[in-house]
C-alpha cells in the first residue's frame, strides 16, 4: 500500500471529521431533557451494532481493496482511524463472514506494530463483533481482511445477467445491516465515518462509489467522501458502464445497451435537484448521479450519497415511474443528511423522504400526480395494517432480536409520510416548509433519535402555536398501533373515475374496449387492476385482449396483473410469470409473487420448480426472503 498518499487523504479526511463534530450541537442523544412524555425516550443504543462507540469511536475509513470475479471476493485492508475516550478500552467493530488476516495500529499512521484482537461467536443476525486490543494512544488500525462469496451486502453477477452479457458485475447494498458483511467497520448509523477507498478492478471494468471520484488508471479507482456519513451509505459497484449527462450536477450511469433510454428516462434529474433545493435548502453533495444497475437489485432504489442505486424496473419508457428517483433524491437532505441513530428511528429516514417525494412529485408533475400517489400508497397501508402485528404498526419500532429489514413495511413510509402532512395541513405549507428547512439545516450532518427529533419538533413548532398543536395526537402517531382517526386522506378525482369504471366492468355493465384508456398513467392503471373484486378467468382474458397486460413493459402494472393472473389461475400469463421472475430480484415485486403461488398446491409445485433455477440469480438478501416463502 501507498503509506504516503494514503496518510494525506486520512489527515484530509481527519480534518473535516473533527470539523463536522465541532459543529455538532447540544442535540446530542442523552442531552435531551425530557419534556412531555412523547420525548421520553432518549435511548440511542443500536441493539443492531456490537460496537460501543461511547468508548472508542470510529472516524474515518480508508480501504484498499482488490475486487476478484473469480474467487468472488474483495481483499485488501482498512484503516480505521479512531477516537477513544479513556485510551483503556478495545476497539470493537461489526464483521459478518469476514476472514480476517492480521491487525496493526499506529498512532501517527506511519509505523504499524501487530495486536492482538479476536474475532466473536457468529449471531445468525448480527455477525461476530471483532475486538482489538488497541495501545492507549493508537489513532489508526489497520485491518487486513477478505470478503466471503456469501456476503450478504454484495451481489456477484455473472455476465449472461447484465444487460451487455459480456462482462461481471458487482455491486453492494449496505442498508440495513450488511456493510460489515465487506467492511469490518463500526456498523451502526450514529457512527458517521468519513472514507477513502482505492479499489482495483479489472481493466477493462469501471468501479463507482457513493463518493468523490478522484481519479483512475489501469483498473486502479480512488475515491473519497469526506463529509461523515453512516457505513450503510458506503456503496461500490463495478462493470462496464458508461456515462451519459443530464445537466451541470446530474447524470446517469448504466450498461451500454440501456444507456440512451435510460438517459431519457430521467432527463428530469437536473429540475428535480434545483426543485428540493427551493424547498428544504441546498443540495450538500456535489453531484448527483443515479447508476441503473442489472434487474436482480433487490430494491427499487437505494440512496447511495451523490449516486442512487436504481432498478432497471423503473424505466418504463414514459417517466411515469420516475417516482422512485425523487424519492431517493429526497433522502439527500432526509436520511443522507440528518440520518435515522438506530433502526427503530428508520422512520425518520423514509416517513420524512417519502412526504418530500410527494412534494417533489406535485411540483414538477402536479397536484393530481402527488394526490394519484397518495391514494395508492394510502390503500397499500391500510391493507397491509390489517394484517401486520400490533407492534410493527408503530412507528418507533421495536426491533430488538430481529433483522432491522424486518421493519421495511409501509408503517415507516406512508404511516410516516401522513403524519408530515397533517402537520403541513394544521400549520400551513408555507410555515411547515420552513420548519423542515431549519431542521435539516439544524441537524445536518447528524444522526438522531425520534427523541431528539421530538424535542426538535415541540421547541421549535409546536410551542410557537400551542392552539394548533393539540390538533396533532403525535404520542398516538409514534407510539401507538394502527392510525390515529384525525389522519388526513386524500381524494383524487381522476381516481375516482377509474374507480367508477372498475365497478361497471366487474358487474358486467361495461365491456373492457368501451373504458376510455387512451390517457391512464400508471398510477390510473394501477387503482384500476387493485379494486377489482376477484375476476374469473375469462374476465382476466377480456382484459388482456383489449389492453395486453401480459405484455406490457411497465412494471408495476405487470406485477399487479400477474398477481391477478396467478389467484384466478389464469394460464396464459404463465410464461411472463416465468420470464419475469427469473429475471427481476427486486423483492418488492417477487415476494407478493411468491406469496401468492404458495397458497394453492398446483401454484406451490410452480413456486418450487421457478425458484430452483431463480434462486441462484437472485441477490442474499432476496434468497433469504423468498426462501422463507418458498419453504
Ligand atoms: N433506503 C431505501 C431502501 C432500503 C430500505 C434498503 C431498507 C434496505 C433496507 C430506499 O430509499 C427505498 O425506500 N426504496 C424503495 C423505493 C421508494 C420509491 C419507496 C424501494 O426500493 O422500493
Ligand atoms: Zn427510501
Amino acid at each position: 500500500m501507498d503509506h504516503m498518499s494514503r496518510r494525506a487523504a486520512l489527515t484530509a479526511i481527519a480534518a473535516a471529521a473533527a470539523f463536522s463534530s465541532s459543529c455538532r450541537s447540544s442535540t446530542k442523544a442523552g442531552d435531551n431533557k425530557t419534556k412531555n412524555d412523547t420525548t421520553m425516550t432518549t435511548d440511542a443504543h443500536d441493539v443492531h451494532s456490537f460496537a460501543q462507540p461511547e468508548k472508542v469511536r470510529a472516524r474515518s475509513v480508508a480501504l484498499d481493496l482488490t475486487v476478484s470475479f473469480e474467487k468472488q471476493n474483495l481483499a485488501g485492508a482498512a484503516i480505521i482511524e479512531i477516537e477513544q475516550a479513556k485510551g483503556a478500552d478495545p476497539l470493537i467493530l461489526d464483521t459478518r463472514d469476514l476472514s480476517i488476516d492480521k491487525i496493526e495500529s499506529s498512532p501517527d499512521g506511519a509505523a504499524y506494530t501487530d495486536v492482538k484482537w479476536t474475532l466473536g461467536q457468529k449471531d445468525p443476525i448480527l455477525g461476530s463483533p471483532l475486538s482489538i486490543q488497541i495501545p492507549p494512544l493508537t489513532r489508526f488500525v489497520r485491518i487486513q481482511y477478505q470478503s466471503s462469496p456469501q456476503a450478504s451486502g454484495l451481489q456477484w453477477l455473472k455476465p449472461e445477467q447484465t444487460a451487455g452479457k459480456r462482462s461481471p458485475f458487482l455491486f453492494s447494498q449496505n442498508e440495513s445491516i450488511h456493510a460489515r458483511s465487506w467492511i469490518p467497520i463500526q456498523d451502526s448509523p450514529g457512527v458517521r465515518v468519513a472514507y477513502t477507498a482505492r479499489i482495483r478492478v479489472p481493466n477493462e471494468l469501471v468501479a463507482l462509489m457513493s463518493a468523490e471520484h478522484k481519479g483512475a488508471s489501469n483498473g486502479v479507482y480512488d475515491f473519497a467522501m469526506e463529509t461523515p456519513i453512516p457505513p450503510y451509505l458506503i456503496a461500490l459497484a463495478v462493470g462496464d458502464l458508461k456515462f451519459s449527462e443530464i445537466g451541470p450536477r446530474t447524470g446517469v450511469y448504466a450498461e451500454a445497451p440501456i444507456l440512451s433510454k435510460a438517459a431519457w428516462e430521467f432527463s428530469d434529474m437536473e429540475k428535480m435537484v434545483a426543485t428540493v433545493e427551493k424547498l428544504y435548502g441546498p443540495y450538500r453533495w456535489g453531484r448527483y448521479d443515479l447508476l441503473i444497475l442489472p434487474p436482480s437489485f433487490p430494491f427499487g432504489g437505494m440512496e447511495n450519497p451523490r449516486l442512487t442505486f436504481a432498478t432497471p424496473t423503473v424505466i418504463a419508457g414514459d417517466k411515469s415511474l420516475a417516482g422512485l428517483v425523487s424519492h431517493e433524491l429526497a433522502h439527500s437532505w432526509s436520511g443522507n443528511l440528518v440520518t435515522n441513530a438506530t433502526w427503530s428511528d428508520f422512520w425518520l429516514n423514509e416517513g420524512f423522504t417519502s412526504y418530500i417525494e410527494n412534494r417533489i412529485q406535485e411540483a414538477l408533475y402536479g397536484r393530481e400526480q402527488a394526490l394519484m400517489e397518495q391514494v395508492l400508497d394510502r390503500r397499500k397501508l391500510d391493507k397491509e395494517l390489517t394484517e401486520l402485528d400490533k407492534r410493527d404498526q408503530i412507528l418507533h419500532i421495536d426491533l430488538k432480536g430481529r433483522d432491522p429489514d424486518e421493519g421495511g413495511t409501509n408503517v415507516p413510509y406512508v404511516k410516516g409520510a401522513l403524519l408530515l402532512r397533517q402537520m403541513e395541513e394544521v400549520f400551513g405549507r408555507d410555515r411547515f416548509d420552513d420548519y423542515l428547512k431549519r431542521y435539516f439545516d439544524h441537524f445536518s450532518f447528524q444522526s438522531i433519535t425520534t427523541a431528539t427529533m421530538l424535542d426538535y419538533l415541540q421547541r421549535e413548532l409546536f410551542d410557537k402555536e400551542p392552539a394548533l398543536a393539540t390538533k396533532i395526537p403525535i404520542h398516538e402517531w409514534i407510539y401507538e398501533p394502527g392510525l390515529p382517526a384525525s389522519a388526513p386522506r386524500a381524494v383524487s378525482e381522476r381516481l375516482e373515475t377509474v374507480r367508477k369504471d372498475a365497478k361497471a366492468f366487474a358487474s358486467g355493465a361495461v365491456h373492457a374496449k368501451a373504458i376510455q384508456t387512451k390517457n391512464w398513467s400508471t398510477q390510473e392503471w394501477l387503482e384500476f387492476l387493485e379494486v377489482l373484486p376477484p375476476l374469473k378467468t375469462d374476465q382476466l382474458a377480456e382484459l388482456d385482449s383489449a389492453f395486453h397486460l401480459t405484455q406490457t413493459g411497465n412494471s408495476e402494472i405487470l406485477d399487479q396483473w400477474l398477481q391477478m393472473a396467478i389467484k384466478a389461475d389464469y394460464r396464459p400469463a404463465y410464461p411472463r410469470l416465468e420470464s419475469f421472475l427469473l429475471e427481476v430480484g427486486r423483492q418488492k415485486f417477487i415476494k407478493p409473487l411468491y406469496t401468492e403461488l404458495m397458497k394453492t398446491l398446483e401454484g406451490q409445485k410452480r413456486a418450487r420448480a421457478i425458484y430452483a433455477k431463480a434462486r441462484a440469480r437472485y441477490h442474499p438478501i432476496a434468497q433469504t426472503a423468498i426462501d422463507k416463502i418458498v419453504k
